[in-house]
């Protein structure tokens, strides 16, 4: 416990007077050391109600903990305005009020997480780091999930259990295998940028400060003559960006492994509050057949000379959670919460994302999870959905004849609201088709983020690579360095020698021997 938190407690205990404990009845507990028995040494009886109220709650304490980015440590702050996207009035591209007026203010809850390993798994670990934010509007909640890197390692939501399953820890042996990764990467080509930045020290965020955020996804802002441009969001640490090479991180995680939570909560504790600033990408909404890539595909990142980077606004963390389970533990975000102004692109993960969170969200939390405190927005809330388990109050207009729980109706029922602008209503056509976009060069883009690559990094990507790919099966090696030579030649160069000398040293075994599959051919020699 921090001092703080101790000076805190010991106030509060001097103000508070009553400080008798009750059960959930509000029945005083007189006796909270020794369940009720037949004689000192028992048998226990049933009626022992507060004994039973007592351990069965403790036995529901844990929700499913969320099937991605189980691990996390949230804060609260604001977002500020600037009223600009750059130069211009942010009026020209959106509509959406938060962004209006220079220094309105608009109070968040960021929830900051790794990705693939379970709720107390270390914060040293070799992931991608989520970065979610919720805004409490005017207009509702706006929730934009994103990550620090700015790519992901997939272009098709119907890939993404199949990637994760994976990611994860082997079904069998419950130990995560960077055979099973490099199996899915090798084979889905589209991974390979995402691949050599998470392989890079930018896998490894120093902690949760100081690292940037993205949209990934591509949106679309809507101004008020109902026209929309394509649009991507960069979150960008004042705190300047650290990340840790593979030995830092495991120094640190010898000693802390909860380092990151740790890291941002004692930094709002001692008044440090972290700020970031929100930057904007923006396309005019159409296919762009002049660029390489499709705008639409979340495995590219839009170059920054072509398309600036746009402030329109910065963010402060400036409170820790009160509980970390009711609000760290049960916020849920969603690609869908979405509010006027803002809007979908076509991007294919997005589009499958938006139905996953609340599916998942109605499962692990209760489908009344948009109740609970940390997720209902912070205005009126009316509408004639009601039961379902744990639904504890009716979102009734004060003036609503409560009989009335349907729409349309005469006699006191809610009515529509009217819309706020012209609507955006882009007309689409086409067969529907189950294929991939048609611009989707794999390794271009990852070639130039190695080339960007400081001479650290790139030995770090190298070295972390090898590790790991060494011990893949043969075929995967090859197709591993295949792609790495598609990007760019000293990558691959360095990536086949650093294998074959691997291989020598006699490290390439994989630790859970031959798994079977197609017989594996010789390592391929060095070109
Ligand atoms: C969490 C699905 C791609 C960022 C989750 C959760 C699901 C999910 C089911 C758990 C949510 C919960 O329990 O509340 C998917 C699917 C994807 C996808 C189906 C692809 C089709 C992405 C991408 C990003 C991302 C591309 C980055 C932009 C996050 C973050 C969280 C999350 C930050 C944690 C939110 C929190 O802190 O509560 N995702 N995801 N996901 N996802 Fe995704």
């Amino acid at each position: 416990m921090t001092d703080k938190n101790r000076e805190t407690m010991n106030k509060k205990s001097d103000q508070e007077d009553d400080m008798t404990l009750t059960n959930r009845q509000g029945h005083p507990v007189t006796n909270n050391q020794n369940i009720r028995t037949v004689g000192n040494r028992g048998p226990a009886t049933l009626e022992n109600y507060d004994f039973i109220e007592k351990i069965s709650h403790f036995d529901r304490e844990r929700i499913p903990e969320r099937v991605v980015h189980a691990r996390g440590a949230g804060a609260h702050g604001y977002f500020e305005a600037y009223g600009r996207a750059g130069d211009e009035p942010v009026s020209k591209y959106t509509r959406a009020k938060l962004f209006q007026e220079k220094g309105k203010r608009t109070p968040v809850f960021v929830r900051f997480s790794t990705v693939i390993h379970g709720g107390h798994s270390p914060e040293t670990l070799r992931d991608p780091r989520g970065f979610a934010v919720k805004f409490y509007t005017e207009d509702g909640n706006w929730d934009l999930v994103g990550n620090n890197l700015k790519i992901f390692f997939i272009r098709d939501a119907i890939k993404f259990p199949d990637m994760i399953h994976a990611f994860k820890p082997d079904p069998v042996t419950n130990i995560q295998d960077s055979e099973r990764f490099f199996d899915f990467c090798a084979n889905s080509p589209e991974s390979f940028h995402m691949v050599t930045l998470v392989y890079s020290p930018w896998g490894i965020p120093a902690n949760y400060r100081q690292m940037q955020g993205s949209g990934v996804n591509t949106y679309k802002w809507v101004n008020s003559d109902g026209e929309a441009v394509l649009v991507k969001y960069h979150w960008e640490p004042k705190q300047g960006i650290k990340n840790l090479t593979q030995k830092e991180a495991e120094e640190i995680q010898a000693k802390n492994f909860n380092h990151a939570t740790q890291d941002l909560y004692d930094a709002i504790e001692r008044g440090d509050y972290p700020e970031w600033e929100l930057f904007v990408q923006i396309m005019s909404d159409d296919e762009h057949p002049e660029l390489d890539f499709d705008p639409l595909d979340d495995t590219k990142i839009w170059p920054k000379d072509q398309f600036p980077w746009l402030p329109v606004g910065r963010m402060v963390l400036n409170k820790n959670p009160e509980d970390y389970f009711n609000e760290v533990e049960q916020v849920t975000f969603g690609t869908g919460v979405l509010v006027d102004g803002l809007d979908f692109s076509d991007d294919k993960m997005l589009q499958g994302r938006t139905f996953s969170y609340s599916d998942t969200q109605r499962y692990r939390v209760g489908p009344n999870y948009l109740q609970l405190p940390i997720n209902a927005p912070k205005k009126r809330v009316a509408t004639n959905q009601a039961g379902g388990q744990m639904q504890y109050k009716v979102d009734r207009a004060s003036g609503q004849n409560p009989h009335i729980n349907y729409e349309p109706s005469i006699l006191g029922g809610l009515k529509e609201a009217e819309q706020p602008g012209k609507e955006y209503t882009p007309k689409i056509e086409g067969n529907l088709v189950r294929e991939s976009i048609d611009r989707n060069d794999n390794t271009k883009q990852a070639g130039e983020t190695y080339r960007a690559f400081e001479d650290w990094e790139k030995d770090e990507l190298i070295t972390n690579l090898v590790n790991d790919i060494s011990k893949c099966d043969p075929r995967i090696q090859e197709k591993m360095i295949a792609l790495a030579e598609e990007a760019d030649e000293e990558y691959g160069r360095r990536l086949r020698e650093g294998i074959k000398n691997a291989s020598k040293e006699g490290s390439s075994m994989h630790p859970l021997g031959n798994k079977g599959g197609e017989e594996a051919p010789e390592m391929a020699e060095e070109k």
